[in-house]
């Protein structure tokens, strides 16, 4: 069945990546690409979303959403990881496409309310413009199929011990979606290390003649010297696509429902998602917690996808 998402970004070296699958496989049907601070700021995030749907000429609007979290103050830009323009590595061409005179959370509001309530939301970065659009129009949060998110993670995190760096950006968002009673599945980092662009899997990717491959592999060439210098590995993990990888093929990942709460109280360990694997508490199960992936074939999903460009 074709699943219609909007991507909610902040490209973003494996933003980049979701886009581009999620833009060209038979089974999604992307309505929108909505961007928010994360990785980089508002507006170097956008126009890196707008720079990816230009290179590879992909007819999806483009909407800005939130220059900043709900109630902290913004966080440092991810730098070490993304470079200074967030999305360092390809080089692109004069950009001529434009964002949407709309904005993100109108859009996300607009689009929810005029469905028939078969449209999966799929954030690759803070929650910001998907809490704000349950705050602003809480009538949206029937209409959500399902949130289908990369964030969290059950075991060590990658900003602090405690937390990834998409829930720790903004915590009350995070707290917002989860608390929302819409079907969460949440990829975490648990399961995104496990899918490492290991210089084996460019040079996979390297074998296709088109410009899907090309811009996958300048990604993340660059990707992988900042993952080599901050974390000592090889290969970077592909944490945003396993999304798309997941609404493409759920075999590729396996979850298992628990119940998962924001940490938003505690200094020292903000925007934790405490997931109750062991099933330790009566609390309902709000979320469905990657804790597996088939890492062959998730790559297989990523190559299917490049192929499909010419
Ligand atoms: C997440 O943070 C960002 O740097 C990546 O794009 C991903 O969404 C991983 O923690
Ligand atoms: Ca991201």
């Amino acid at each position: 069945m074709v699943q219609k998402i909007i991507l909610d970004c902040d490209p973003g070296h494996d933003d980049a990546v979701a886009i581009m699958m999620a833009a060209k496989h038979p089974e999604i049907e992307l309505l929108g690409i909505t961007t928010v601070r994360g990785n980089q700021t508002l507006e170097k995030v956008t126009r890196n979303a707008l720079n990816v749907v230009q290179y590879l000429d992909i007819d999806v609007p483009v909407y800005k959403g939130m220059s900043v979290p709900m109630v902290i103050e913004p966080r440092p830009v991810e730098e070490r990881v993304h470079g200074d323009s967030g999305l360092d590595g390809p080089q692109f061409d004069e950009l001529t496409r434009t964002i949407e005179s709309k904005h993100a959370i109108q859009f996300i509001i607009e689009t929810l309310m005029a469905s028939d309530g078969d449209i999966i939301l799929v954030p690759t970065g803070p929650l910001t413009n998907i809490a704000m659009a349950m705050r602003i129009e809480p009538r949206i949060v029937p209409k959500i199929k399902q949130i289908v998110l990369m964030g969290g993670c059950y075991q060590l995190g990658n900003v602090t011990p405690s937390a990834e760096f998409n829930i720790w950006a903004d915590g009350e968002a995070a707290h917002i979606v989860f608390s929302s009673g819409v079907k969460v599945t949440m990829m975490g980092l648990d399961i995104t290390r496990k899918v490492l662009a290991l210089p084996s899997v460019i040079e996979r990717m390297s074998k296709h003649d088109n410009r899907a491959a090309k811009l996958f592999c300048d990604l993340m060439t660059f990707f992988n010297k900042g993952q080599k210098k901050t974390f000592g590995w090889e290969g970077g993990p592909l944490h945003d696509p396993t999304t798309v990888a997941y609404l493409i093929d759920p075999s590729v990942i396996t979850v298992k429902s628990m119940h998962t709460d924001i940490e938003i109280n505690s200094e020292q360990s903000y925007g934790r998602t405490n997931c109750d694997y062991f099933l330790l508490t009566d609390e309902p199960k709000n979320s469905d917690v990657a804790i597996d992936v088939d890492v062959e074939k998730f790559w297989d999903i990523v190559e299917e996808c490049i192929s499909l460009y010419e």
